[in-house]
């Protein structure tokens, strides 16, 4: 079913499937106390409550990522509320969850980071002598573009990270700060905002929601010769014109396209 477009944004979904799961587990909790003169216990009434979020959200084309926060949900709750900790603790564990993801509902992108050896084959695309102009879109901590600055020395070159959740933008602007090299930049900035036509290597690690709309960016804007690489995500419409497998067969890819990049059908 497509949702109507008021409720595009995921959490307006996820919140209606909680919402619907709250009311048919009271429904359901009601027709057991009439039929049966018994209450059911909590274990049972958890996984109704999950079991419905899970239909509601899959009805409401919620992606398989979402269905499993449905399912856990309603025992997170009670669980969070059993522990009876005061109020502080829930504010802080709010707070904090704003400051490490506040842009996720509306970007679709959670945090999680470029491992090591993905690092070590990103560096290795790029030239150590000659100048470069990097960007990664959505930096985190800064970890990938902290290493491609390291692994290249031309005093020319620039790097820059764009970041636009509080508590991983900090972090990235301190390391940047902490590493006393004037060609990197960390900038709150949104992606879309990056005119990725001054780059010679563009990076993002995000996740399968932004790429259409990221690659048609990346097709329409970036100078011929210029490389896109994309951890693990991708899209159909554009097929990759080299993989890398750095973690093994098994781990992420390296998605890679040498601009002019072009959609299938138009190859
Ligand atoms: C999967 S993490 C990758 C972090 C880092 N690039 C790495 O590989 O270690 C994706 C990051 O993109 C950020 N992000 C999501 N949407 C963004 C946007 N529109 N503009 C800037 N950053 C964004 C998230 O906050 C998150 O930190």
């Amino acid at each position: 079913m497509t949702p109507p477009p008021f409720l595009r944004p995921p959490i307006l979904r996820a919140l209606l499937a909680l919402g619907g799961s709250a009311l048919a587990t009271l429904g359901f909790v009601q027709a057991l106390w009439r039929l049966a003169g018994s209450d059911p216990p909590l274990w049972t009434k958890l996984l109704f409550a999950g079991a419905v979020a899970v239909a509601i959200g899959a009805a409401l084309s919620l992606p398989r990522w979402w269905l499993a926060i449905l399912a856990s949900a309603p025992a997170a709750l009670i669980g969070a509320l059993a522990l009876d900790a005061p109020g502080w603790v829930y504010a802080l564990a709010l707070t904090l969850c704003l400051l490490l993801a506040a842009n996720s509902p509306g970007e679709r992108v959670p945090l999680y980071l470029t491992g090591a050896a993905t690092r070590r084959a990103l560096c290795g695309l790029i030239a150590q002598d000659a100048p470069v102009r990097a960007v990664d879109l959505g930096c985190g901590t800064g970890g990938p573009i902290l290493a491609l600055a390291a692994a290249n020395r031309h005093p020319q070159s620039r790097f820059l990270g764009v970041e636009t959740a509080p508590l991983p933008f900090a972090a990235a602007w301190l390391r940047a700060k902490a590493a006393r090299d004037p060609r990197i930049s960390i900038c709150w900035r949104s992606l879309w905002r990056v005119d990725l036509g001054g780059f010679d290597l563009v990076y993002a690690f995000l996740s399968p929601e932004p790429m259409p709309r990221l690659l048609a960016k990346a097709a329409a804007e970036m100078t011929d010769g210029a490389l896109f690489v994309s951890n693990e995500f991708t899209d159909p419409a554009y097929v990759a014109d080299q993989q890398l497998t750095p973690n093994g067969p098994a781990g992420r890819r390296l998605n890679l396209w040498r601009a002019p990049i072009r959609p299938v059908a138009a190859n």
